[in-house]
């Protein structure tokens, strides 16, 4: 088991690495904690603002955005539901070019208004294929909010409504993000070292 780059039982040692993993795979810390937290505050704000009265539907996609989320909401002071999609897994997609939904919300979603809650937005093609398939269900409004967006998605016109951070087109790991189902406890984001 490799070594995690922080010691989880010792709140005083939570001090995260530079550089974590092994060759062909090691990651260089590439945005902050503390950065990601400004960004999830500030959208709280924005969406607080937004859906103030309006009791909205919050619709996390999994696995990925289960850290975003949790932040996020605690950063939200208006009332809302939530329900979480899962949809087919990223690599099944990128071999198939098909996306199917594996889980499916519990709570009607006709006449809510409903917004997306993302890791990552990087082709775009589960975020216009989500988009597609809640907007069959009728909700008053449809919007999406994701932690990061990769340059290739905003070149390709599809961006979410409410954005955390930009960042290049590279693979990246930590809060919530993972490569092989591993790095996801991360608090710091990560992105791959070309060697
Ligand atoms: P899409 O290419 O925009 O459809 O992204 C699909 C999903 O793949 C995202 O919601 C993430 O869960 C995952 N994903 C995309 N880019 C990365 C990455 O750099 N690291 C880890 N997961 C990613
Ligand atoms: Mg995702």
């Amino acid at each position: 088991m490799a070594e995690l780059p922080f010691v989880v039982r010792r709140a005083e040692s939570r001090q995260s690495s530079e550089v974590i993993g092994s060759p062909p795979h090691r990651f260089r810390r590439f945005v902050s904690a503390e950065e990601i937290r400004a960004n999830v505050h500030r959208l709280g704000r924005e969406l607080s603002a937004k859906y103030d009265g309006q009791h909205p539907v919050l619709i996390g996609v999994l696995n990925g955005c289960f850290i975003f989320m949790a932040d996020l909401i605690r950063e939200m002071d208006i009332h809302f539901e939530l329900a979480f999609v899962q949809l087919s897994s990223y690599k099944r997609a990128m071999a198939s070019g098909q996306i199917d939904v594996l889980k499916e919300t519990e709570i009607s979603l006709t006449g809510r208004h409903v917004l997306i809650v993302e890791d990552i937005v990087d082709t775009g093609n589960s975020l216009k294929f989500l988009r597609n398939h809640l907007a069959t269900k009728e909700p008053a409004s449809l919007a999406m909010v994701s932690m990061f967006v990769k340059e290739g998605a905003a070149r390709n016109g599809i961006v979410p409504e409410h954005e955390g951070i930009r960042i290049p087109d590279d693979f990246v790991v930590g809060y919530g993000l993972d490569f092989a189902g591993q790095w996801r406890q991360l608090p710091d984001l990560y992105v791959l070292i070309k060697e």
